[in-house]
């Protein structure tokens, strides 16, 4: 009472507007390197009313220290797949950081083997308690497990393509940030679509249709180019074992996450590049540009412009994204 006394008039307003938006959002792996500073991130996101943070481990700890922030939301954390499915029911939004990273020397494939059965299970889980949840995915392979998501939803007979996003956003954040950098401007004002998958030749930027342009020498772009392919594993190595990027995968799965929840809430021309099940490319998931609504994906708003150059890539990361797709698909189905 004496807090709501205390505020501002116009913070009471906002207080209310967002009382009637009430969004569950579930994190999957809440207790992470990820997770953590993301659920910190979405704890901050006036559209969510309940943050539920699912892990293995420690979420009894991370959930009591996030509920003490004066936001407008209630946390609740839940230990164990015996928890699961109460973490998970009723969620609007599910985002997963769940799995293992990568250490140097690894590539993002070589996690395969543990982080797709732990899809596959969460993905089961959300077929039951919260079958027509907008589930955003930033576990590694991204490029296979979100294929094995779709899969395991089909198989219970509620698959929405509308509502399964892999997490691309990392490599546009980063895009940004080189992009900015080198012309000397602010990267929060700077555009630019990154199509593909994300891993190595599969992430395509193309950089032709920067806003502000991109001014380069060929040598340039192709040097930038790879260094956007590869800035994952600059992560790893500077990490030295001891994980890959999460705060600036925080940073971008709380904005992926708060595009849903803003396109939900019925905002209009809410756009994020993810990859999602598509017919833009003969590759059954691509990443493009993408409008989200109140259900999900409202529109795959294709490929962008391209240079030959750009193109040159996108006939390289076909075959490797198609054989990832694949990988995905077998396993679901084995
Ligand atoms: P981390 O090891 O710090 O955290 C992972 C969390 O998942 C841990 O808390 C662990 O207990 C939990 N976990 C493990 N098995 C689980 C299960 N069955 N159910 C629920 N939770 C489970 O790893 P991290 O650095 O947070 O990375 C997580 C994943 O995100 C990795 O696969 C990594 O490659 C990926 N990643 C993706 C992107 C992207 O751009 N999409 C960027 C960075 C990292
Ligand atoms: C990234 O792009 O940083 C993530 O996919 C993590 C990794 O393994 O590189």
């Amino acid at each position: 009472m004496l807090k709501q006394l205390s505020r501002p008039v116009i913070s009471l307003r906002n207080f209310s507007t967002s009382r009637s938006n009430k969004y569950k959002v579930t994190v999957c792996g809440a207790s992470g390197g990820i997770g953590q500073p993301l659920s910190l991130l979405m704890k901050q996101n006036k559209l969510v009313t309940t943050l539920s943070l699912y892990d293995i481990v420690h979420t009894p700890g991370v959930a009591t220290d996030l509920s003490h922030i004066d936001t407008n939301s209630t946390v609740c954390g839940f230990m164990g797949p015996d928890q699961m499915p109460d973490a998970l029911d009723g969620a609007d939004v599910v985002v997963i950081p769940a799995g293992v990273p990568r250490k140097p020397g690894m590539t993002r494939d070589d996690l395969f083997k543990t982080n797709a059965s732990i899809v596959r299970d969460i993905a089961k889980c959300i077929s039951t308690k919260c079958p027509k949840a907008l589930v955003a995915i930033i576990t590694n392979p991204v490029n296979t497990v979100v294929p094995i998501a779709a899969e395991v939803l089909k198989k219970a007979g509620v698959y929405d393509p509308k509502r399964l996003f892999g997490v691309s956003t990392l490599d546009i954040v980063r895009s940004r940030t080189f992009i900015g950098n080198s012309l000397n401007v602010d990267p929060q004002k700077v555009t630019i679509p990154v199509i593909g998958g994300h891993s190595g030749v599969t992430i395509i930027p193309v950089l032709s249709q920067s806003q502000p342009a991109y001014k380069g020498s060929q040598s340039d772009i192709e040097k930038l180019t790879v260094r956007i392919q590869d800035a994952g594993t600059e992560v790893v190595k500077a990490k030295a074992g001891a994980g890959s990027a999460t705060l600036s995968m925080a940073y971008s799965g709380a904005r992926f996450a708060g595009s849903l929840l803003r396109g939900l809430n019925g905002e209009s021309g809410v756009v994020e590049c993810s990859y999602v099940e598509s017919c833009v490319t003969d590759a059954t998931f691509f990443s493009t540009p993408i409008c989200l609504g109140k259900n999900g994906q409202e529109e795959n708003l294709g490929l962008p412009k391209m240079n030959d150059f750009e193109k040159k890539l996108l006939e390289k990361a076909l075959p490797e994204l198609k054989k990832n797709i694949q990988k995905g698909v077998d396993f679901a189905n084995k």
